[in-house]
């Protein structure tokens, strides 16, 4: 399987940092941001690793990840052509990198402890469709929030940033597709907000009965402003920094 991570957008909600560099560049404990999202794509075996960014900061990505031999991964890297389109617009750039094959999506400001492997496993057994990765937040207003029947454990729809959350559960941007995904795209209108929205391809699979879930257990967050940002380096901190410091 490959990994696509999505490094582009605006990052307005970081400005003045991302006014001169691009907030996956940004550190996050002793790493820039993107680095943890490649970590557990490795982690989970998955090492060929398409990186999407804007065209004004490619040669940042290249100088600072290369080919990946460093990281014993192998990057190839896109541009998104309408910088801030969207997820998926920005999705539509790895069209031709997965070609057939299954793939995991990760959003590069999203910052999590648990390990992928079980997801993954979850989902090569799944025969077609998608899976996403749920976890409980204070404020799902921020988010793509799903209306659960837990009994039957289906996502019956997902609203993106409701002033009515339908519930306490966010979806988060770690996202698994078959290559049905790129048809999807295509078949969606930009949003109020003049993005193509994830959510929106997300609920054609609900329509197709075809969205399948997880929920995750451990420390999940999107680093995507200044109050979140900072309590990820505080996370990563407390949860890995620590435990490896030589005298505790
Ligand atoms: O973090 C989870 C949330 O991410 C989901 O719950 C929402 O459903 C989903 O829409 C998204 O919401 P955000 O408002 O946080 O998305 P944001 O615009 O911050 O973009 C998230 C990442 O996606 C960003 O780090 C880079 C990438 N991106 C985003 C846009 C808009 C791109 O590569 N290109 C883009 O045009």
């Amino acid at each position: 399987m490959k990994g696509i991570i999505l490094a582009g957008g605006t990052g307005s909600r970081l400005k003045p940092l991302t006014s001169y560099i691009n907030k996956h560049l940004l550190p996050v404990g002793p790493y820039p941001m993107i680095y943890w999202p490649i970590i557990k794509l490795r982690e989970a075996g998955i090492k060929d690793i398409f990186i999407i960014t804007n065209k004004q900061d490619l040669s940042s990505f290249i100088e600072l990840l290369g080919n990946g031999e460093e990281l014993n991964v192998n990057f190839e890297f896109g541009i998104q052509k309408k910088a801030g389109g969207g997820i998926a617009d920005a999705l539509m750039s790895a069209r031709n990198y997965v070609g057939k094959e299954k793939f995991v999506v990760i959003l590069g400001d999203n910052i999590f402890e648990d390990s992928l492997i079980p997801y993954v496993k979850s989902f090569l057994k799944q025969e077609r469709g998608a899976r996403v990765l749920l976890k409980e937040v204070k404020d799902p207003t921020r988010y793509g929030v799903p209306q659960l029947d837990e009994e039957k454990k289906s996502i019956l729809s997902i609203m993106e940033k409701p002033s009515n959350p339908p519930s306490s559960y966010c979806v988060t941007g770690i996202y698994m597709y078959d290559q049905g995904v790129f048809n999807y795209i295509e078949n969606i209108q930009p949003s109020s907000r003049d993005e193509l929205e994830i959510t929106d391809v997300n609920n054609l699979y609900i329509e197709n009965k075809q969205l399948e879930y997880d929920i995750l257990q451990g420390w999940w967050i999107d680093a995507g402003t200044h109050d979140s940002l900072f309590q990820a380096n505080q996370f990563v901190y407390e949860k890995t920094l620590k435990e490896d410091a030589p005298n505790e």
